[in-house]
């Protein structure tokens, strides 16, 4: 029972980090050019601060069809082209964006307002 668990316990590893390293090669293809990780600029924001606001399920999502949520996220134009990418690749390339960032403005406590 102790090797099942083991076993298991490596192909989840594994398969989380998998993800996590496919991403990143998506990300150097097909968005470093737009996209900086380090705080930088250009013509997309910057992966880090997006990694902290974001929910990577909504990483994905724009990702995939940027021009159905560029107003749900707060921008006034798409300037994000769609690209032609498989659905492994935008969630293999938003685990690797939302990793860049292990802290969520998510996660902040709200103060008791009683
Ligand atoms: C040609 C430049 C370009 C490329 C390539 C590009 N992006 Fe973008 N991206 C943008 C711009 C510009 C925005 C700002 C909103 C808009 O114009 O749609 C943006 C916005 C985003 C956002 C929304 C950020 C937020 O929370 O406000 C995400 C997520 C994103 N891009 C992910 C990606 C990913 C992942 C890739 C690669 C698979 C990628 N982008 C490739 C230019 C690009």
């Amino acid at each position: 029972m102790k090797l099942l668990y083991l076993l298991l316990g490596i192909t989840l590893h594994s398969t989380l980090f998998a993800n996590v390293e496919a991403g990143k090669k998506v990300f150097a293809a097909n968005c470093a050019i737009c996209h900086t990780t380090n705080g930088g600029r250009a013509l997309g924001p910057d992966m880090n601060l997006v990694a902290y606001r974001r929910h990577k399920e909504e990483i994905a999502a724009y990702a995939k069809d940027p021009y159905e949520h560029y107003k749900a996220f707060g921008y006034s134009a798409n300037a994000m082209p769609t690209l032609p990418l498989e659905d492994q690749e935008f969630k293999d390339v938003a685990d690797y964006i939302s990793s860049l960032q292990p802290f969520k403005q998510w996660m902040i406590k709200k103060k008791n307002k009683n």
